[in-house]
């Protein structure tokens, strides 16, 4: 193996950069060429490939975004197209891919495995989303984002007790819902994965305010419905002053936290030693803060599973 190419595909996520610098270090300490592969897998079958050397990386541990810019392209779920891409790599004598992306990244990496480019999948995604690993590049900032952001939200809403239905991101994935509303202090966390009862947060929300509580808070995850749908909802049971607020794609930028940029780094660096050791088909994960790998196959079938003690240590914030 002499070159690699690495490629960012799907949602940008923070933290993505610090993953295609620890890759590019990494592979250069090991005297490999890199390559980035822009705009995802649409770049890669158009043959869209910039050198990288260690200064072109040398800024980008703190920067949000993908340098290398991202896309959505369902396309390369067709034969042809997978082909396509496996050609192109090959006429640049590119050996090995490293793709940092979401679920649909996944399909992408194992693809061109198949196809004798041996590839491994960062998770990188804001969602948190992905099995077997309980952290992805981009979600400790995009919860931080949040946090933020609501603090302020808060501010406003107690001087005019008010209560704020916020909207955060992460698909069908509770996670980020789940983490900001434990840290932002939230009266009610609203997931999809687990069942709800609207009556029951207008009857905390009630007394909160009846104990002298200023604001509400109810975070709400995407996958449930939009904020507006909850605010009326919510209303059906209270007669208190609502407001719904949506976050949407400000929680996937920024500058990434310190988890991100050490995360990013750690996972970039053994991504490549694990293509140094002949390997492909792999998606890398973390576990309690180690790292691991599963075969890319064994997550298809596999399920994520967030940490839902989070919704009754939350449950136990309120006094009824
Ligand atoms: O997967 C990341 C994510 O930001 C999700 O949280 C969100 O549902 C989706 O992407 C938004 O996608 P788009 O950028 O295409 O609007």
């Amino acid at each position: 193996m002499k070159r690699i190419g690495i490629l960012t595909s799907g949602g940008d996520a923070p933290g993505m950069n610090a993953a295609i610098r620890a890759v590019t270090k990494t592979a250069i300490h090991h005297g490999l060429e890199v390559f980035g592969i822009r705009y995802g897998f649409a770049g890669l079958v158009a043959g869209d490939f910039v050198p990288l050397t260690a200064e072109d990386v040398d800024h980008k541990i703190s920067q949000g975004g993908t340098f290398l810019y991202s896309a959505r392209f369902p396309e390369f779920a067709q034969e042809e197209v997978q082909k396509k891409g496996a050609e192109q790599l090959r006429e640049h004598g590119i050996d090995a891919v490293i793709v940092i992306g979401g679920d649909g990244s996944y399909h992408g990496a194992l693809a061109l495995t198949r196809l004798g480019i041996n590839s491994i999948g960062l998770p990188g995604t804001i969602d948190n989303d992905i099995p077997y690993t309980d952290y992805t590049i981009g979600y400790d900032s995009a919860c931080r984002t949040a946090m933020d952001a609501i603090d302020k939200i808060r501010d406003t809403a107690s001087s005019h007790h008010r209560v704020f239905i916020v909207n955060v991101m992460g698909r069908e994935c509770g996670d980020i819902a789940m983490r900001v509303g434990v840290a932002s202090g939230a009266d009610a966390i609203v997931i999809p994965e687990r069942p709800y009862d609207v009556q029951e947060i207008a009857e905390t929300i009630k007394q909160n305010f009846a104990d002298g509580k200023d604001h509400g808070l109810v975070v709400l995850a995407e996958g449930v419905m939009s904020a507006e749908d909850f605010r009326k909802e919510l209303l059906k049971y209270g007669d208190f002053d609502a407001r719904a607020n949506v976050l949407g794609h400000m929680q996937r930028g920024g500058s990434p936290t310190v988890e991100d940029r050490v995360n990013a780094t750690k996972m970039g660096n053994y991504a490549v030693n694990l293509l140094l050791d002949g390997k492909g088909g792999l998606a890398v994960g973390m576990d309690g803060g180690k790292l691991n790998t599963h075969d890319i196959l064994d997550l298809f079938d596999g399920k994520h599973h967030g940490d839902f003690t989070l919704l009754d240590v939350n449950k136990e914030m309120t006094k009824n």
